[in-house]
């Protein structure tokens, strides 16, 4: 079942007018809410966004982005934050990224479970958009995400062969 839902979830960037119902909204919350994080510290805050005016004022900030339409068609935009106090740093890799990836995974994967289709989109213009949604100056806006009904699937871009990404035993 979780394998089918890992090769078969795409991003999706084109989506219906089918508004995304309360519990399935709450039921991708909760599979963010559960991640796990460093020292169970969950950095992480997430700001749902269904105003058309605000969700057309953050996609203003992403222009020549793939997904940029997708944030002005989709019905919810997720924006995920973190607060890096709330997590550590190991030979100079901040956690918090990590914390926020995970977490945002899950919410990816449990609305893929619900039929619903998202976008992680990282190329974001941070400080226009804590600005436009208020985020305070400690907290980092990490990634945004459409979420609703896919208007299309596509075709999956492929992943790299198995020996290209596994080494057995030692490197090499
Ligand atoms: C860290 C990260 C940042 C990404 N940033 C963007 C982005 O700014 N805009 C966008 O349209 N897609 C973005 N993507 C989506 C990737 O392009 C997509 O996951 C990849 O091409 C594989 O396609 P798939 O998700 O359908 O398997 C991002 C994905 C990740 C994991």
């Amino acid at each position: 079942m979780a394998m089918k839902i890992f090769s078969e979830r795409r991003s999706i960037r084109r989506y219906g007018d089918r508004p995304v119902e309360d519990e399935k909204l709450e039921a991708v919350l909760e599979a963010a809410r559960q991640a796990p994080s460093w020292a169970n510290m969950q950095c992480w805050t997430y700001v749902v966004i269904k105003d058309s005016a605000v969700k057309e004022a953050v996609a203003e900030t992403l222009k020549g982005n793939p997904g940029q339409k997708a944030i002005l068609a989709a019905p919810v935009l997720i924006v995920a934050c973190a607060d890096p106090e709330k997590s550590g740093t190991v030979n100079g890799q901040p956690y918090y990224m990590l914390d926020v990836g995970i977490s945002m995974q899950q919410l990816m994967l449990e609305a893929w479970n619900q039929g619903l289709g998202t976008c992680w989109i990282g190329w974001i213009k941070e400080d226009e958009i804590r600005s436009i949604l208020g985020v305070p100056e400690n907290i980092r806006v990490v990634a945004l995400t459409p979420l609703g009904y896919p208007a299309v699937l596509p075709e999956s871009p492929g992943r790299k062969p198995m020996q290209e990404i596994v080494h057995r035993e030692k490197w090499g």
